[in-house]
């Protein structure tokens, strides 16, 4: 039997077609692939912190004890500043986007915009969270400070993106605009197998994913929707089933997989909707529609297409399976 593929194999042979390529994205890949190594051992240890650190929130090294997103964010960030090939990142974690300008670092090409841990709130109950990550070639001209347009660029400018799932396993799933290929850790070696390759999302599913307790609260169209997925009809396959975890990336991932649309309209209580467009909303769109699927903020509105005006913008997300967006699509036509 062939051995299995590698992470670093299959980047290596991507990048052997592009006689051109510089080898600056392989590199931000592997620091990426680092912190998650870094992240994936933390969290699996998350519970355990808590008897054997029991003694005070003080570690050995006598810093505070960090909540386990800022944990993320401060080893992405690191591991990206390492390698000399990010000019800069953006991050949910940050207020404003920072500018590495150590080394090597001041003319590299790519910035990185990150959710460093999505769907923290889960982690207390065991429950799989992921890091999403964007990254873009720099507008502003190589060895100047990185401007803010450097991160406002539509979506559909990406030249990768990606997320890890720290679930029952760890995976990598990413794109560079060439398909979607999902990789799994295994830790005992500390090492990506390439375990989905080409990944391609069902044209339509039979699971809807979205927070129904705010039912009262969304707009018509999506109500109506809600009700479609719910009445009986054996020919279409409904009702269908309702699955929501409460973590964009694992919800993303399943939806993927299985077939189905994950939904974050807009609300009474988030007017502008809750996913963060640069961070969650952009990468999850990149590989969706690279999968097969579609993703959309509303009526005619790709999510791809919308060019953002600040870093921490919000927008309401439809995803999935492209018959499913396009149903809900006629629903929001109709009833707003
Ligand atoms: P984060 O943990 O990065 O703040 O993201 C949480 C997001 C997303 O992962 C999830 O789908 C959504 O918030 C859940 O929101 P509700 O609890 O409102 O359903
Ligand atoms: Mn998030
Ligand atoms: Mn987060």
């Amino acid at each position: 039997m062939k051995n299995p593929t590698t992470l670093g194999e299959f980047i290596f042979e991507c990048q052997a077609e592009y006689p051109e390529a510089t080898g600056a994205l392989t590199s931000i890949f592997s620091s990426l692939r680092l912190a998650a190594k870094i992240v994936h051992r933390e969290i699996n240890k998350a519970g355990l912190v808590d008897i054997t650190g029991a003694a005070g929130e003080i570690n050995a090294q006598g810093e505070a004890q960090q909540k386990l997103d800022v944990f993320a964010n401060e080893k992405f960030k690191a591991a990206l500043a390492a390698r000399g090939v990010t000019c800069g990142i953006a991050s949910e974690e940050e207020d404003h986007y920072v500018f590495f300008d150590e080394g090597h670092n001041l003319n590299a090409e790519y910035v990185v915009l990150m959710d460093p841990l999505d769907g923290s709130s889960n982690i207390d109950v065991n429950v799989s969270v992921g890091t999403i990550f964007s990254i873009y070639r720099r507008i502003s001209p190589v060895g100047e400070p990185v401007t803010m347009d450097d991160f406002l660029q539509p979506g559909r400018n990406q030249v990768a993106a990606g997320y890890i799932i720290y679930g029952s396993s760890t995976m990598m799933v990413y794109t560079t605009g060439n398909g979607v290929n999902g990789f799994t850790y295994d830790p005992s070696v500390g090492v990506f197998y390439l375990s989905h390759p080409n990944m391609q999302t069902p044209t339509t599913g039979t699971i809807y994913s979205i927070n129904e307790g705010g039912y009262e609260r969304f707009p018509a169209g999506v109500k109506q929707y809600i009700k479609y997925c719910q009445e009986n009809d054996p020919s279409t396959h409904r009702p269908y089933s309702s699955r929501y975890i409460g973590s964009l990336v694992s919800d993303f991932h399943r939806n993927l997989i299985k077939g189905g649309i994950y939904m974050y309209p807009t609300s009474t209580s988030y007017p502008q909707g809750k996913l963060r467009l640069l961070y969650e909303c952009n990468p999850i769109a990149f590989l969706a529609e690279q999968a097969g699927g579609k993703a959309i903020a509303g009526v005619s509105t790709r999510i791809l297409d919308i060019k953002p005006e600040k870093l921490h913008q919000r927008v309401p997300f439809l995803v999935g399976s492209p018959e499913m967006i396009d149903k809900v699509e006629e629903f929001l036509r109709v009833f707003g």
